[in-house]
């Protein structure tokens, strides 16, 4: 059983919601089309299922997340933003409260890296698309906080006992290079990978960029420390190395993301 490290205080709510934008919104997904039924797994606060939702007018979108406090925000906004074919519940990945074949499309952002078991959950998403349907998952190619110009050690360190705390917890951060065979291994045909690139330079950009990664940080800062895997002085330099490339003028910065799709075949 995993352990979810990231929490879901508002500064990291937040933070996935400023991710969303600097890494290119719904640019991991294919068109979709007005009556399809599509299912985001791990929908944390359904940012991508609410900015789908009109490309789906007559058709549905339903966001799961297994953090009461995710799904609570994902309502919020949906009913503030006037959305009615987008639904949000609690759930689990691994054991889907849908019927099967419900689907055309599913697919999972930045969840199958904190789960223990997904080739389980990658199975779990096929039995809930329609014969013929799409399944699309996307991660972060390892590293990919610290791909910075100029580079930031202490960053990278504390980047790195971070991927450590999240392995401990059943996680596996470099899970990214591994979709291909794991959609291979589930049966799916079709497969098609790609790497996605989002590069950043405005000031804006690096700002938000280098305030994420600090928050990333201090969401897990407690187990951290208690797990010996980094000292407060270490976390300090990670901290204030953010603050100074936060206003680096030349500063540049890249997200590297690994998505893979797959059909379900036919019986
Ligand atoms: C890093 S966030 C990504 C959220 C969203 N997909 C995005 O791209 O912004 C991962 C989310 O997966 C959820 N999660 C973790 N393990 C889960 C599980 N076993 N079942 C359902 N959701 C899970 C967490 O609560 C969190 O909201």
């Amino acid at each position: 059983m995993s352990q979810y490290i990231h929490g879901s205080s508002q500064d990291e709510q937040e933070r996935l919601e400023i991710q969303h934008g600097l890494i290119g919104g719904k640019a991991f997904l294919p068109p979709l089309t007005a009556k399809m039924w599509v299912l985001d797994v791990g929908c944390g606060t359904g940012i991508v299922a609410r900015e789908i939702s009109p490309s789906v007018e007559l058709g549905k979108v339903i966001g799961i997340d297994i953090q009461e406090k995710q799904i609570n925000r994902a309502i919020q906004r949906a009913n503030k933003e006037g959305l009615s074919n987008v639904k949000f519940q609690i759930g689990k990945a691994r054991c889907l409260e849908f019927l099967d074949e419900t689907f055309d499309v599913v697919y999972c952002r930045f969840l199958l890296e904190h789960v223990s078991s997904p080739l389980s959950v990658i199975r779990e998403m096929i039995r809930v698309t329609k014969q013929g349907g799409l399944i699309i998952a996307c991660e972060c190619k390892v590293d990919c906080c610290s791909a910075t110009m100029p580079s930031l050690p202490h960053v990278k360190s504390a980047l790195n006992a971070l991927y450590k705390l999240q392995t401990m917890n059943g996680g596996n951060p470099h899970i990214g290079e591994k979709l291909g065979n794991l959609f291979q291994e589930a049966g799916l045909i079709d497969i098609k990978e790609d790497i996605l690139i989002s590069s950043l330079e405005t000031p804006d950009q690096i700002k938000q960029y280098a305030m994420g990664g600090s928050r990333l940080l201090k969401a897990s800062e407690r187990e951290l420390l208690k797990n010996g895997l980094l000292s407060q002085e270490a976390l300090n330099q990670a901290y204030g190395e953010w603050e100074k490339f936060s206003v680096i003028p030349q500063a540049k910065a890249s997200f590297k993301l690994c998505r893979v799709q797959g059909i379900r075949p036919e019986k």
